[in-house]
């Protein structure tokens, strides 16, 4: 198992020089980025590209959520920057998401480049069973909606979901094993939990079938952010 391209390291920084020092202490065995909405509205697509010209894949955490047309429109520029994964919120519906697939498909094949991964957040690790019914009117369970809507997305055309660590195993019995998952809410038992409340180790995360894994501070504001980040390589392959 190639390890170090199943781990993606979350930039949250406010400006690049962070993010950019960060990339430097990691090194080679760091391939895969994400750039969520606080680096890439600081600093702008740029940092896509900065970081694709140093050789890393960068997943764009933008979660797109508009009328087809604007999602379709926002997917396109996203995959001509060549970015590896990019996601939308799969309550935008099916035709928002087919859009996106489509119009990524279309920029792919005319760049000649591999088309991204394009993945549909279920419900966010945020949002309890209580809030989706007495907030949002969704009247059944986080689990039930999760499944729901990654169903949704695999039958629009989406390559995976991004969900809870702890629905892994449920998305992939429900849709495939080719389904991709991508999970954060991951630490490793040595790590401050800071506040994600539910969490898995990356090692159960992986056994439970996620595909990539995002991690952010457990390597990002630690001392040694390279042994951090290496330890936990170390660990996945033990
Ligand atoms: O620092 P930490 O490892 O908690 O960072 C996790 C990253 O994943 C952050 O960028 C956070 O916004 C994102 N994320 C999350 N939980 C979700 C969705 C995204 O922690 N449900």
């Amino acid at each position: 198992m190639d390890v170090q391209k199943k781990v993606i390291i979350a930039l949250d920084f406010p400006n690049s020089d962070k993010a950019f020092a960060l990339v430097d202490i990691l090194g080679e065995k760091a391939k895969i980025y994400k750039v969520g909405s606080e680096l890439f509205t600081s600093y702008g697509p740029g940092i896509v590209k900065e970081l694709r010209d140093k050789g890393k894949d960068v997943f764009l955490d933008l979660k797109f959520h508009d009328i087809p047309n604007t999602v379709g429109a926002s997917a396109k520029v996203s995959t001509s920057l060549g970015v590896k994964i990019f996601n939308v919120h799969a309550s935008g519906g099916s035709e928002m998401m087919k859009k996106a697939k489509e119009e990524s498909l279309k920029e792919a094949v005319k760049n000649g480049q591999a088309p991204p991964l394009v993945l549909g957040v279920t419900i966010l690790t945020s949002l309890t069973s209580d809030m989706l019914v007495e907030e949002l009117k969704i009247l059944c369970s986080v689990d039930n909606q999760v499944i729901h809507l990654a169903k949704l997305a695999k039958d629009s055309g989406l390559d995976g979901v991004v969900c809870s660590p702890f629905e892994a195993k449920m998305i992939k019995e429900a849709c495939g094993n080719d389904f991709i998952v991508l999970t954060p809410g991951i630490r490793p038992l040595w790590s401050v939990t800071d506040d994600q409340k539910r969490f898995k180790t990356p090692q159960d995360a992986i056994t439970d079938g996620a595909d990539f894994l995002v991690i952010g501070r457990p390597v990002t504001k630690n001392e040694d952010p390279k042994g951090a980040f290496e330890k936990i390589l170390d660990e996945i392959n033990s």
